[in-house]
């Protein structure tokens, strides 16, 4: 590859969106339509094509957050005690509320866009749980992108996305952020977006931790594989302050091709069990005591409903199964009719079948390959590999400004979704303590945060300079592993075997392995301590040294030495912040071994950031208010 035929392309805009998913696709929206009102340009940048990126890419049974209020179903507080809860008591209420209060509005705009949302006779939506509520959803990415892509042509020459273009890092005049610098993973062209805000919008991360498939499904996650990391990196590197970076998700999924168990457990009332059939949620009831009180909570807690399951297999109590049979044949059951009931059992079958169809195609396969049909035989699940994800029952992300009337004291700080960085905001997976957003309240937040990312835009008209020295420096950078491997290919007759580099895949097995084995993943049943933290964290200070070493054959691979990079910084700041929290909180995501039970004091957030100028970590703990 020639490297001296890299275009510098240089974008000016006012608000710079970056992410293509449904946080994006809000904040594209809701920005569009106070940029018209101003005569203010958007630009959105996604490193895929939007119709199928992010989170929602493959599409979604059921919508995990609308609340139903017009109806009097449910209240916001309601919700936000439900999420607290979830979350072991840590969560950000001003930021939970916020997003709760709004979010029934974005699923009727969905609707409105042809998102076929189920209803039953009487025209209500039908709800899979109390917050969750059932939709025909494989084409549900495209139809909210389209709508967003729809918003921003509207503003004709102010308005923009670029696909398939890989943003690296935040372009910085000071202590503010000015714009992103990226590349095109099509064509060799070297982007410098330049804006009055920023909002990074780029999802969590997945293949930090070793993940349960290693090579013969290496690559399966139940979360997209394409989120490395990118906006935890964002913002650190912008220098903003983290939150709950010590929340990792571990779903439960069906086993191997990870499809979910929402529909099983709340829309059919199916029960998981261990091998002998005993329903562990029952039988181990007691353990709950010990984390009071959200022990007590309805409904339990997601990591102590793991918790639960991962003490059945220590006891050698597995497989574990979803008892997807039984649950069909109750409902049937219960229907005295012989004529009424065979027609259910059809209707439940294809349900069943719809459920994975619409969001996990592999897992609908998964089932065909192996004869299972779900009303006659159960399904093995098991607790995948650890994720990082907010918009889930996970929590982190950035540290960012509540709404001004609900945030308490120092949790409010400017502009709503602000970071603690001037000009740069966050939402969806890239914004923490304010889980359970899911693909519903993630629009919602992009929303809020394009609105006040806009206003920020309008009180800082200045035009942003960036000098074409910053330019070189950063394209040189960027492209760096190209000419590493260009320099140094030749050396040996196997291009991925070298002593003057590191291929991006196995950079990431060696991320992959220390996380695995010292940071609490899966092969070691999610337990840690201070000695295998403080380990882990001394072979990440080397790895960080061959990143400078990492090389790259094309722009693909290219992409996959930066999605690394992000993940080893997402790596870090979560090694660093479990440290920093000397106790158990989550069970059933991680148990440090040193400090196994909750703590009082630990009744609070885990905050850090990293330090740009002097690239020291700081370490803070923050009240819950
Ligand atoms: S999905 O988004 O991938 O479908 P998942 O299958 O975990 O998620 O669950 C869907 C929704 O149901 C989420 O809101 C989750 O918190 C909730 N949920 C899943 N299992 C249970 C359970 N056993 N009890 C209560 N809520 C549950």
């Amino acid at each position: 590859m020639n490297l001296d035929n890299f275009e510098t392309v240089v974008v000016e805009t006012d608000l710079l969106i970056l992410g293509g998913g449904m946080a994006a696709c809000g904040a594209a929206f809701e920005a569009a339509h106070w940029a018209k009102k101003h005569g203010l340009r958007v630009c959105l940048v996604d490193k895929a094509s939007m119709e199928r990126s992010g989170a929602v890419a493959m599409g979604l049974s059921a919508i995990n957050l609308y609340l139903g209020v017009s109806k009097g179903n449910n209240t916001v507080d309601e919700y936000v005690n439900y999420v607290k809860n979830d979350l072991m008591g840590i969560a950000r209420k001003d930021l939970v509320a916020n997003i709760a209060r709004h979010v029934d509005s974005s699923v009727h705009l969905f609707e409105k866009w042809g998102l076929p949302i189920w209803k039953d006779d009487e025209g209500n939506y039908v709800n899979e749980g109390r917050w969750q509520i059932m939709i025909h959803g494989e084409s549900y990415k495209n139809i909210v992108s389209e709508a967003a892509k729809n918003a921003l042509k509207e503003l004709g020459e102010n308005g923009s996305y670029y696909e398939r273009i890989f943003i690296i890092e935040p372009v910085m005049i000071g202590d503010r952020c000015v714009g992103a610098m990226g590349f095109s993973v099509r064509e060799n062209k070297f982007y410098v977006f330049k804006a009055k805000a920023v909002l990074d919008s780029m999802g969590g991360a997945v293949h930090v931790f070793r993940p349960r498939s290693v090579g013969e499904g290496l690559g399966r996650s139940w979360y997209p594989p394409f989120n490395s990391g990118a906006s935890t990196y964002f913002t650190l590197k912008a220098g903003a302050e983290m939150t709950c970076q010590e929340v990792r998700f571990v779903p439960v999924r069906f086993k191997d091709s990870y499809g979910p168990v929402g529909a099983w457990f709340l829309l059919f009332k199916s029960k998981a069990t261990n091998a002998k059939g005993e329903d562990y949620m029952e039988t181990r009831a007691a353990e709950l005591e010990k984390w009071a009180p959200y022990g007590a909570s309805k409904p339990t807690p997601a990591n102590l409903r793991n918790y639960l399951m991962l003490l059945e297999l220590e006891a050698g109590n597995g497989p574990i199964y979803m008892r997807t049979d039984e649950a069909i044949q109750k409902l049937v059951a219960e229907i005295p009719d012989e004529k009424e009931a065979r027609r259910k059992m059809k209707e439940l079958e294809s349900e069943a079948w719809e459920d994975f169809l619409d969001m996990t195609v592999s897992q609908a396969l998964n089932w065909a390959s192996h004869n299972i049909m779900p009303e006659e035989s159960p399904s093995e699940i098991s607790a995948c590999e650890p994720y990082f994800i907010s918009s889930h029952s996970g929590a982190s992300g950035a540290w960012v400004s509540g709404p001004v009337d609900l945030a308490p004291g120092e949790h409010h700080w400017g502009y709503d979704n602000m970071t603690t960085t001037k000009g740069l905001f966050a939402a969806g997976d890239a914004s923490g303590a304010s889980s359970h957003k899911f693909s519903s309240g993630s629009f919602t937040e992009g929303r809020i945060a394009g609105k006040a990312a806009i206003a920020f835009c309008m009180d800082h008209p200045d035009a942003i300079k960036i000098s074409d020295e910053q330019i070189a420096a950063m394209k040189e950078k960027a492209l760096m592993p190209l000419k590493i491997f260009e320099e140094h290919s030749g050396y040996t007759n196997d291009v991925d075997v070298n002593p003057n580099y590191i291929k991006p895949k196995m950079f990431m097995f060696r991320l992959q392995k220390i996380m695995d084995e010292y940071a609490g993943g899966a092969s070691v049943g999610f337990k840690t301590s201070d000695a295998l933290l403080t380990k882990g964290l001394e072979y990440l200070q080397f790895m960080k040294e061959d990143a400078e070493k990492l090389a790259a054959g094309d722009l693909n691979e290219l992409m996959r030495c930066w999605e690394n990079v992000h993940r080893m910084w997402q790596a870090e700041s979560h090694i660093r912040t479990v440290l920093f929290r000397e106790e158990t909180r989550w069970p059933g995501y991680y148990f440090r071994t040193d400090y196994p039970e909750m703590k009082e004091d630990w009744e609070a957030f885990a905050n850090c950031r990293w330090d740009p100028e002097t690239g020291e970590w700081e370490m803070i703990k923050r009240e819950l208010l």
